[in-house]
């Protein structure tokens, strides 16, 4: 690479954008962080610079005050492109709380489509989410397949998002962006200095099957055995978040080298595989030699029955693949459970 080139991005003190921040900096690029800690935590760039040996620059503010954004942009013209991943992301917080979600995750990035025209900032990579296909009637399930209405209000304000960036890019030919479809991302940093921090009792699979196995949950509950897989339980496309934050590498050189067909793209981003419930904890157990302790409870409101992903798009034109294993994956994040909570001792927290 001839000069270093800058990227922004958005919730970098977060899980998949700090370990994006790591990959970036692997690259030689130069990574600002902007974050307000909403929900992560300072310690996360000095995870970042262990790993990297470079503190990224850190900006702490809410990217919904439009007059701090403006303000640290005109200080450094020249920003090449903006990764966004800051949002709020709890499913169930977003149906209790709707004007949040709307407010926080659809101004901020209005702000931030704001500032590519007015700072000349021509490229954007989007976190979005497999949770607009809803439960979709074929699998596994392409870029081509529809959209479905959204059953919460986090996951409308992704559909919403993807919309927004797909006008402003048919409005704008000058700018560029792609949105790239998450499926479930797990795992942590094989160095074990960054991983996921989950505040309070975990929404998601994986961080419950390593606080159940180290001891701080009691019990692991299985959301239901009776849907119409073959064991009974939910199926995803489990992939590592290593692997996916080299997608995002993989979408910014596209967009900076101009490989890109039109001026808004998107892509499926998952293994392929399709994995229950059962066997991720099967997985986990094999992988750790750890037990974990589960029951089988009733159904989780709103969840789909199974959902995997074709990412032959994101392998052929990102030139992009996961190539690390579930087993791999599993055994990252109790790592990271056992580092984490070490951390927590020595800083004297519980
Ligand atoms: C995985 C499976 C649960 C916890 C994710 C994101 C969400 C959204 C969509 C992101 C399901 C089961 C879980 C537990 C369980 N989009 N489970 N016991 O539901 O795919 O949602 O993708 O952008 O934000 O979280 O992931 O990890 O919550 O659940 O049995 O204690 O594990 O029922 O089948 P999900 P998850």
């Amino acid at each position: 690479m001839d000069k270093s080139k800058r990227v922004i991005v958005t919730g970098g003190t977060g899980y998949i954008g700090s370990h994006t921040v790591v990959e970036l900096q692997q690259k030689g690029y130069e990574a600002i962080i902007i974050d307000n800690l909403s929900n992560s935590d300072i310690s996360v760039v000095d995870g970042i610079e262990k790993i990297t040996g470079i503190r990224p620059r850190f900006e702490n503010f809410d990217l919904c005050n439009r007059k701090k954004l403006f303000r640290l942009m005109e200080s450094m013209p020249g920003t090449d492109a903006i990764i966004h991943f800051a949002a709020y992301k709890a499913v169930g917080e977003s149906v209790r709380e709707p004007l949040r979600y709307y407010h926080n995750n659809l101004t901020t990035l209005l702000n931030l489509l704001e500032v590519m025209e007015k700072y000349n900032v021509p490229s954007l990579v989007f976190s979005s989410s497999c949770t607009v296909y809803g439960q979709p009637e074929r699998l596994p399930v392409t870029e081509e397949d529809p959209v479905q209405p959204a059953t919460s209000p986090y996951g409308n304000t992704k559909q919403m998002g993807e919309e927004i960036i797909r006008d402003m890019m048919y409005a704008r030919s000058g700018l560029q962006a792609v949105s790239l479809r998450y499926f479930n991302p797990i795992g942590a940093h094989p160095s074990g200095h960054i991983g996921e921090l989950p505040a309070g009792m975990p929404e998601n699979l994986v961080p419950f099957i390593t606080q159940t196995a180290i001891g701080i949950r009691d019990q692991l509950k299985v959301f239901g055995v009776d849907y119409n897989t073959p064991d009974g339980s939910c199926i995803r496309d489990y992939l590592h978040v290593t692997d996916l934050a080299k997608a995002h590498i993989a979408a910014l050189e596209r967009l900076l080298d101009q490989k890109n067909k039109t001026n808004y793209e998107v892509f499926n981003l998952g293994t392929g595989q399709g994995v229950s419930v059962l066997e991720a904890i099967r997985t986990f157990e094999e992988a750790t030699g750890e037990k974990v302790n589960y029951t089988i409870t009733g159904r989780r409101e709103g969840d789909i029955e199974k959902i995997w992903a074709d990412p032959s798009l994101a392998n052929k034109e990102l030139g992009w693949k996961t190539e690390i294993t579930l087993a791999e994956s599993l055994r990252s994040a109790w790592k990271w459970e056992n580092n984490y909570r070490s951390i927590k001792r020595e800083n004297g927290e519980k």
